[in-house]
């Protein structure tokens, strides 16, 4: 894409929750927010996150960056206690987070333990409630929040098992915090992308078939890429979408209109 972005999201603040590395969805939503002119603040999961997501933390000059697993008790509290010491506001939320455990995510939903079925729904799905009831007093002038989706929350999808109904959970909180949050001008977007190679899709069966598969189904025949979802999302954010609200947003090439 060769056009100009204006920095129409200056004296936005954006926190990105879900950079892993530089392929990483969320990597592209800071980097276009970035561009746009927003502040960030980055998180990343733990010690062993730390060294491949600093150094993008620092390229893109995000000014607050701290370790965040939304498992563990008091971490989310902290980093939005640091945003309401260090900001005077916040304007956008990205959460662009999923775990389910391995075997429960490889095998069929019949098969997943309710220990994962519950691990999956907490990590991918609740941990977005809990961002939002936190995120929302900071937004003291409205605001945008965004969670990552996938088509396999509506339709069946070969091997993404209980991530559909992750997922379709997922979305259905989108709807709902929507409709809570509107009253305070926020918006919530679930944002569905089509496939994309990056780690977390690397836990799935047979992702390659998917990928071809996309790319061929796709009306604009391409796959996407993490910098089509960062602008959808910046462009979201921006006053010029201040009448949308509580949809699913496909950045897929229009794969999801296909039977
Ligand atoms: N890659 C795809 O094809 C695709 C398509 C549609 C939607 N998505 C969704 O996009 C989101 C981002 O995934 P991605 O593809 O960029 O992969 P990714 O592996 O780069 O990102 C997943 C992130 O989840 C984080 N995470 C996992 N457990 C966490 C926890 N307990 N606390 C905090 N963070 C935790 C990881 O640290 C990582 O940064 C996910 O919700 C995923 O389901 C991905």
């Amino acid at each position: 894409m060769n056009a100009t972005i204006r920095p129409v999201l200056t004296g936005n603040r954006a926190l990105v929750v879900g950079i892993a590395n530089d392929q990483s969805i969320a990597y592209g939503c800071a980097k276009a927010f970035r561009t746009a002119g927003a502040d960030l603040a980055v998180t990343w999961l733990n010690d062993k996150a730390k060294p491949h997501v600093e150094p993008l933390a620092r390229e893109l000059e995000a000014q607050i960056m701290m370790p965040l697993d939304v498992a563990q008790p008091g971490q989310l509290e902290a980093v939005f206690e640091e945003i309401g010491k260090r900001w005077d506001k916040l304007d956008i939320l990205v959460h662009s987070i999923a775990f389910a455990p391995r075997a429960d995510l490889q095998g069929g939903l019949l098969d997943c333990s309710a220990e994962g079925f519950a691990k999956a729904m907490d990590v991918s799905c609740h941990s977005f409630v809990r961002m939002a009831k936190l995120a929302a007093p900071l937004m003291k002038e409205g605001g945008t929040m965004f969670a990552m989706s996938y088509y396999g929350a509506n339709r069946v999808v070969s091997n993404y098992n209980v991530m559909g109904p992750v997922k379709a959970a997922l979305e259905a909180c989108c709807r709902y915090l929507a409709f809570e949050l509107g009253p305070r001008a926020i918006r919530v977007h679930a944002i569905s992308p089509g496939p994309l190679k990056t780690r977390a899709a690397s836990g799935l069966k047979d992702f390659e078939l998917l990928l071809n598969e996309a790319a061929q189904k796709a009306p604009l025949g391409e796959l996407v890429d993490i910098m089509d979802v960062g602008w959808t999302c910046a462009y979201l954010a921006t006053p010029f979408a201040h009448r949308v609200t509580g949809g699913t947003v496909y950045v897929d090439g229009g794969a999801n209109i296909i039977a």
